[in-house]
């Protein structure tokens, strides 16, 4: 299955690597399914990821944060792809890193249906994360990616990214961000999930919390683009994730294709904590 996907993430890869070189487009006039008024870019980079899936036989539908419905490809295929082309999108006009991601579903949407998931960072270097059985780094070179090794993280770390506003966060949430700083803890957070929780992966491990909070009772990551790809590949590389509400969020059945979570990811130490945090204040 892999090679079915990989190549064509590559030229993805590449092409929308090329698209944000290019000169600044600035903002639409519309707004995506979530509400954010979409750049020129995120069109342009959505579209580039459906022509390239679009051409894979075995894709049945796929959906991306920036199409309000799903879109059939091919009815005998057996794969469902969300995506969000370029994730952290408001970062790029001050030049900081974002991103692709990508959830591969068998049959049907559904974290339990997910087999393969991957991202790409756009940073100073290209470089994609592809999780199936094993996560494995590919590093863009001279306009072809490279192998570069396996990945997987250490029981814990030492980084923390709490997401979302903290003065909406609940107080049980601020008292365990807390306490990972008080254990020596370091704040990570660009405000984008590709490079932060790829920052987390590469380093070895950590925290990266994105809470319900009050202004967004139900977080702001979008489970089939967002938090599921990321839980799987956490996983896959020996790290782990939560949503602070189920006892396995990767058994969940699908719901609504914009549905957002509240989500947790880190190494296998740190989301114990969390699991132990919210267990108590459900
Ligand atoms: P997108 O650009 O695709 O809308 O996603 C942005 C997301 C994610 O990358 C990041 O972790 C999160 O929004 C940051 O949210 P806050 O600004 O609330 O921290
Ligand atoms: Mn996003
Ligand atoms: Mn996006």
């Amino acid at each position: 299955m892999k090679d079915i996907f990989l190549e064509p993430i590559q030229r993805i890869a590449k092409r929308i690597k090329d698209a944000i070189d290019t000169k600044n487009m600035g903002y639409s006039t519309q707004e995506n399914s979530s509400g954010d008024t979409q750049l020129q870019l995120d069109i342009k980079c959505d579209l580039i990821v459906e022509e390239e899936l679009s051409l894979i036989p075995s894709v049945h539908t796929i959906a991306s944060e920036e199409k309000e419905h799903e879109m059939l490809i091919n009815k005998d295929g057996k794969y469902f792809v969300a995506y969000d082309p370029l994730d952290g999108s408001s970062l790029i006009d001050v030049n900081l890193s974002v991103g692709s991601i990508f959830g591969i579903y068998e049959e049907k949407w559904g974290a339990r249906n997910m087999i393969a998931a991957c991202y790409v960072v756009y940073g100073p270097r290209v470089e994609i994360v592809f999780s199936q059985t094993k996560t494995k780094l590919y590093l863009l070179q001279d306009n072809e990616f490279e192998f570069i090794r396996e990945i997987r993280m250490d029981l814990k770390g030492n980084l923390n990214a709490p997401g979302g506003t903290q003065m909406n966060w609940p107080p049980f949430h601020k008292e365990m961000v807390d306490s990972f700083f008080k254990e020596g803890y370091r704040l990570r957070y660009s405000g984008g999930m590709v490079p932060d929780l790829h920052q987390i992966l590469i380093k070895g491990g950590g925290l990266f919390s994105y809470p319900n909070t009050e202004d967004r009772p139900e977080g702001k990551l979008r489970k089939l683009f967002e938090v599921y790809p990321f839980a799987f590949i956490y996983r896959v590389s020996g790290g782990d994730a939560d949503d602070g509400i189920h006892d396995d969020m990767m058994t969940l059945d699908h719901d609504h294709i914009h549905g957002t979570s509240q989500c947790f990811f880190g190494s296998k130490h740190e989301i114990a904590v969390v699991r132990e945090v919210y267990r108590k204040n459900r």
